[in-house]
């Protein structure tokens, strides 16, 4: 099957590549310049693991064509993606500004019956604006149908989530719509659920504001945990084992961030809000999150007293491991409240110091842990990769001034740790460590 991509960013990109690999012709549009250019070249803009090696071989077949107009793909594919980004409006609600001037384009190129799918995350009844705009726009009398196909990969594992998906939701109106996008996910072998279009496109909102509200949900209880001296990561173990809950996104930690979480909640709380439906526990599920950086840095200075002049290691700045994106991570607030508080920080990132020092561009960048670690009065660590868990603690130690870590994802082995010689702070647990004072 023939199919155009709009916007080759993390989602776009994905699935346009994993299409390619399934032997179908992918045409990928993008606005962004350098980002055609770079994938014309054969290079992925970003870091998602596994995307690269994709593009070699499905540019190699010439299943995959890069393009900044679109009009030659509009016309020649069955199916068209709409990939672009929802930014959130300083009030909260979607911007879907990107996604209009998309629907424009497709009304002025359309020639013959297209199904244009949603994949953008986008508010309930999204399609009737996006099918009114392809109406009022368009040039020649013809047929499309508009259907809600949300994405629900994560980055750092998208590939493996694009190839195995749990599910797969398609909203359509008509059963020729349904009928093409069966064909397209043909080689799935996952339950593909039908439903009406706003439906689906509720069930993407829902699905990610439920997660949201699950990390809120532990992140108090490591609050009171705190309090009464008991262990959160065994109460979510001893909840999780209950497979009505389960024990995924029941991680204690320094909140959520990323380019969904944030956005779809607020989109979620403001649409519902607009159609007369108050939701509270969407708007406390932002709350909680909010405070967990300035709750961190309140652990940090009653285990530090003051925070002016010392030295902190930041470890981890993407908004979880395995990406380079920063897009509303944890990091950067934590790193402008110890700003603030007149700390000298030097952070480490595997993949993401690029993209942070875009936005905070006095930050020092080390290129080792172990550079951040040199002479420093604490480690925070933000982020959990694997890398983390491995290096050379013994190490770390002997470079610091003062031995205190900070675990914002109890990721690490505090005992281990302690044996060493550091103070372990974790969330939700009681700290580990040889106390002086
Ligand atoms: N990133 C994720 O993990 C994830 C997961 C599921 C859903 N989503 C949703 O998917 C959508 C895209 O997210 P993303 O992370 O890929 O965003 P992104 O910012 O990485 O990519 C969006 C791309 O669209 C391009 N674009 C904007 N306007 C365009 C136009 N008129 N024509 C062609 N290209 C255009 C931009 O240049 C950019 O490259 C969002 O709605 C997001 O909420 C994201």
């Amino acid at each position: 099957m023939k199919i155009a991509v709009f916007g080759t960013g993390y989602v776009g990109l994905v699935t346009a590549l994993g299409f390619a690999k399934l032997g179908n012709k992918v045409y990928g549009i993008d606005k962004d310049m350098g980002k055609i250019e770079s994938l014309s070249k054969g290079r992925v803009p970003f870091y998602e693991p596994g995307l690269q090696e994709i593009l070699k071989e499905t540019r190699g077949k010439g299943l995959v064509e890069f393009h900044t107009n679109g009009a030659k793909a509009v016309e020649e594919a069955a199916v068209i993606f709409i990939c672009v980004g929802t930014p959130a409006l300083p009030d909260g609600r979607a911007d879907l500004s990107q996604v209009e001037e998309v629907a424009r384009f497709i009304a002025e190129n359309i020639r013959d019956y297209k199904v244009i799918a949603e994949k953008s995350t986008v508010p309930v009844k999204t399609s009737y604006w996006i099918k009114r705009t392809v109406n009022l726009y368009k040039k020649e009398s013809v047929e499309f149908d508009v259907v809600s196909n949300p994405e629900f990969l994560r980055e750092g594992s998208a590939v493996q989530d694009f190839f195995h998906p749990e599910r797969i939701v398609v909203g359509t109106e008509t059963e020729r719509a349904r009928n093409l996008m069966r064909q397209l996910y043909k080689d799935f072998d996952v339950p593909l659920l039908f439903t009406d279009v706003g439906t689906a496109e509720i069930i993407k909102h829902a699905s990610n504001s439920f997660l949201a509200m699950k990390i809120s949900f532990i992140n108090m209880l490591a609050e009171l945990c705190e309090k009464v001296d008991a262990d959160v990561d065994m109460v979510s173990k001893g909840m999780g084992l209950d497979s009505r809950i389960g024990e995924r996104f029941l991680r204690a930690g320094i909140g959520f961030g990323g380019s969904c979480f944030p956005k779809d909640l607020k989109a979620f709380y403001r649409i519902a809000e607009a159609e007369g439906v108050e939701f509270p526990l969407l708007r406390e599920t932002e709350r909680v999150n909010d405070l967990r950086p300035a709750k961190f840095i309140y652990k940090m200075k009653r285990a530090m007293w003051n925070l002016r002049g010392k030295k902190i290691g930041v470890l981890g700045l993407s908004f979880k491991p395995n990406t380079d994106d920063i897009r509303e991570a944890p990091s950067l607030k934590v790193i402008n409240l110890l700003k603030s508080e007149g700390a000298k920080i030097v952070a480490y990132d595997p993949a993401a110091c690029k993209n942070a020092r875009a936005v905070l561009p006095e930050l020092r960048c080390a290129s080792s842990p172990y550079e951040a670690a040199q002479g420093a009065n604490a480690i925070s660590l933000i982020t959990e990769w694997e890398e983390f868990k491995t290096i050379d603690w013994k190490r770390i130690r002997e470079s610091m001034e003062t031995p205190l870590v900070f675990d914002g994802r109890n990721a690490l082995d505090g005992r281990k740790l302690a044996s060493l010689g550091f103070e372990y702070y974790p969330v939700g647990k009681r700290p580990i460590g040889n106390f002086n004072g």
